[in-house]
């Protein structure tokens, strides 16, 4: 190391020591894929959590650069980057949280399905480092297709001989995020009033909105209730062709994912009452894996939640949705199995 660098890091190492000494509270965390469009803006606001002790930004590019920035904030988190696949292991050891953004984004007229070839082969292999590294962390998977990408993660970790459901959750809150806003404009309220659960996966017909239990209570006339069902399903459409090229949500999601990242963490802490949407493995449905409301405790999703009474619509919404599912999942699985 060049001696600012050896400076730094013996300075770093002083931190973590007078933290530890003070048991001053506060979590591991990994973010793989930090270099990219959501990993960047995650990064930095991670680095702001106040549950956060330390923080490891990876990714196969631009992991020194991001971190150098970012560590420059002036808060309690000390921040370290890990460069390239030789690194890895080092960055997932004793990390409680991992949040996954990495991998490829759409592009105008594509799937989240068309992701499939390139990202599932990035989340197995990341996989398989928190599996060696980090077994008991708790993952928040953000990569896509998360319908798919949540099942392959399983299929690793059953493999290893490490899988704790639980503790594997994939992150539908944009989702949610978007529900609140969208839901919130058409009742003219301020959308941080506004729960809208949001089941079923992270794509197309599968986002299933239950406009019915809507907090505060509320009802829509059936064109309402198509544009907002509409609107939240193709939010993520709306962004990808508005980037035109650019990308997918990065900004929104990062929010996003620090929303949920940071649920998880309460939760780690022992908070009670934490509760979230997340695609997780359930028995709520016949398939193996669905997103619903949980609620997060030191050991990951510790319970989850029924959906509760649904109308027609969403009846009719939810069997589309189990059928685009089980073909996601199947498919995830077979990745690993074949
Ligand atoms: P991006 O291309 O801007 O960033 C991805 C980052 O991953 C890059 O820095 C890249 O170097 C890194 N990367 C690639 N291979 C890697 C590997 N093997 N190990 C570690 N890092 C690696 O993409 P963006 O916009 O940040 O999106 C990331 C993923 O998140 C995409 O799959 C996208 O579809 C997904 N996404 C998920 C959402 C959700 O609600 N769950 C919402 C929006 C995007």
């Amino acid at each position: 190391h060049p001696p600012v660098l050896q400076m730094e890091e013996s300075s770093v190492l002083r931190r973590a020591n007078c933290r530890a000494k003070g048991g001053a509270p506060g979590f591991k965390v990994a973010i793989l894929g930090a270099a990219g469009g959501i990993g960047q803006p995650l990064a930095m606001l991670m680095k702001m959590n106040p549950l956060v002790s330390v923080l490891h930004l990876y990714d196969v590019v631009n992991a020194h650069g991001v971190t150098a920035d970012i560590s420059h904030m002036d808060t309690g988190a000390v921040v370290r980057g890990f460069l390239g696949q030789p690194q890895l292991e080092s960055a997932l050891t004793g990390m409680d949280l991992v949040i996954i953004p990495a991998g490829v984004p759409r592009k105008p007229g594509m799937t989240r399905d068309d992701l499939f070839n390139i990202n599932a082969g990035i989340v197995r292999t990341l996989c398989e480092g928190i599996a060696k590294c980090c077994p008991n962390a708790i993952v928040n998977l953000i990569s896509n297709p998360v319908n798919s990408t949540v099942p392959i993660a399983a299929e690793v970790f059953k493999k290893a001989g490490t899988y704790e459901p639980k503790r594997l959750l994939g992150v539908t809150t944009l989702d949610v995020v978007r529900a609140n806003t969208f839901v919130a404009e058409v009742l003219g309220l301020d959308p941080r009033e506004v729960d809208v659960p949001v089941v079923g996966g992270h794509s197309g017909v599968t986002i299933l909105p239950l406009l019915s239990q809507v907090k505060p209570p509320c009802s829509f006339t059936p064109e309402e209730t198509e544009y907002l069902t509409n609107r939240i399903q193709n939010g993520g459409t709306e962004v990808v062709e508005a980037k035109a090229g650019a990308g997918s949500a990065t900004l929104s999601m990062a929010y996003a994912a620090v929303k949920f990242a940071d649920a998880c963490l309460r939760g780690l802490r022992g908070d009670a009452g934490v509760v979230e949407c997340t695609f997780v493995a359930s028995q709520v449905t016949e398939l193996p894996f669905f997103a619903t409301k949980v609620r997060l405790g030191r050991s990951g999703a510790e319970e989850i939640y029924q959906l509760g009474p649904l109308n027609e619509y969403e009846r009719v919404g939810l069997e589309k949705a189990k059928e685009e599912l089980a073909g996601s999942i199947t498919k995830g699985v077979s990745f690993i199995r074949k």
